[in-house]
């Protein structure tokens, strides 16, 4: 285990690739965010990932992947993580505090960045559970604003506690003097935001897949239908939402992008397994 440290002391600890936490926040049962201090050298796309972890027990690092959910401009990182209870790494993350330091392997990595889009009108971010992560980073780049008339967030959970992280962004974006000035005011208009939840009541009820199928999506927003002309999309949650989006992506006639072959859509996957 890391010893904890206080912020001032980070800097002088010698263990490699350590940050410190600065901050976290716990959502539910199962979800918790963090933040903490950058390696000066991190240089990241926004909606890449990176592995981060700690020491096991054995000695040796334990590191999953995970989402950097800040933008590329932040000082600090953000995580926005799961809590699994059996989980080798998230049953003891999940304890961290502030002062406490986590590993950080600064290679950043993943598909869901702009590079691997072509130029299009209106851009879907869809997800699921903790997918919201990489969007969260997208959403406060302005890039996201500056290359699309329209950006659409969409987030299906189960639960409305579930959502709490990404409704927060959300209106931080909408609120916050700093990001409204970093994204340009003007630009605000653009973020569409369409939270569901699956098996609680609340405003806007159905898995995403179901609405797109019905169209319910694209008149409860007044956009058409999607379309390889103009849509573009990036998607990420669990694989068998990934497989169902995907499938409906390319009935719509979108292609899948890659960071060497930019198209219409990309994928990701917000963890491996079945779900807890
Ligand atoms: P693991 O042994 O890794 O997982 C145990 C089981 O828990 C899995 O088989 C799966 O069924 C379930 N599970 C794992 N992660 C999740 C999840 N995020 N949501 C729902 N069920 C899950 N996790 C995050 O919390 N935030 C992220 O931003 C994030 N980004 C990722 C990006 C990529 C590209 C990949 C491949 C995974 C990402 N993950 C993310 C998952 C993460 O790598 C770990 O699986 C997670 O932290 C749990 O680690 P663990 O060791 O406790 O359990
Ligand atoms: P549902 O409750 O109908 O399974 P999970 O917590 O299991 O990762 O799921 C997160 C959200 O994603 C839930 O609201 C779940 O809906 C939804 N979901 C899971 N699988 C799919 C899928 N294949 N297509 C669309 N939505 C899905």
């Amino acid at each position: 285990q890391l010893a904890p440290v206080s912020p001032d002391t980070a800097s002088k600890v010698a263990l490699p690739d350590a940050q410190t936490v600065t901050e976290v926040r716990h959502y539910t049962d199962r979800l918790f965010s963090f933040r903490c201090t950058r390696p000066a050298s991190l240089r990241f796309r926004s909606g890449e990932f990176v592995m981060i972890g700690l020491m096991g027990d054995n000695g040796k690092p334990l590191l999953r992947a995970y989402s950097i959910a800040s933008p590329s401009w932040d000082d600090e990182l953000e995580f926005y993580s799961i809590k699994v209870q059996d989980g080798p790494l998230t049953s003891k993350l999940q304890h961290i505090a502030v002062g406490d330091q986590i590993i950080l392997r600064p290679k950043p990595v993943g598909t869901l960045v702009h590079d691997a889009l072509l130029p299009g009108k209106r851009l879907y971010f869809f997800s699921t559970g903790t997918g919201f992560a990489p969007f969260a980073s997208l959403l406060r780049d302005p890039q996201t604003f500056e290359d699309y008339d329209e950006v659409i967030v969409t987030h299906t959970c189960r639960d409305v506690a579930e959502l709490k992280y990404g409704a927060e962004l959300i209106e931080s974006i909408r609120s916050d003097e700093m990001l409204a000035e970093l994204i340009g005011a003007e630009n605000l208009g653009k973020l569409r935001y369409y939270p569901t939840t699956t098996r609680e009541q609340s405003p806007k009820m159905g898995r995403i897949t179901t609405l797109i199928e019905s169209g319910e999506l694209f008149s409860d927003l007044g956009v058409p239908p999607l379309s390889p002309e103009t849509d573009r999309a990036m998607v990420c949650g669990s694989l068998a939402f990934n497989i169902d989006l995907k499938a409906l992506l390319e009935k719509a006639g979108l292609r899948e992008g890659a960071n060497s072959e930019p198209a219409e859509f990309v994928v990701e996957k917000a963890f491996v397994g079945d779900g807890v």
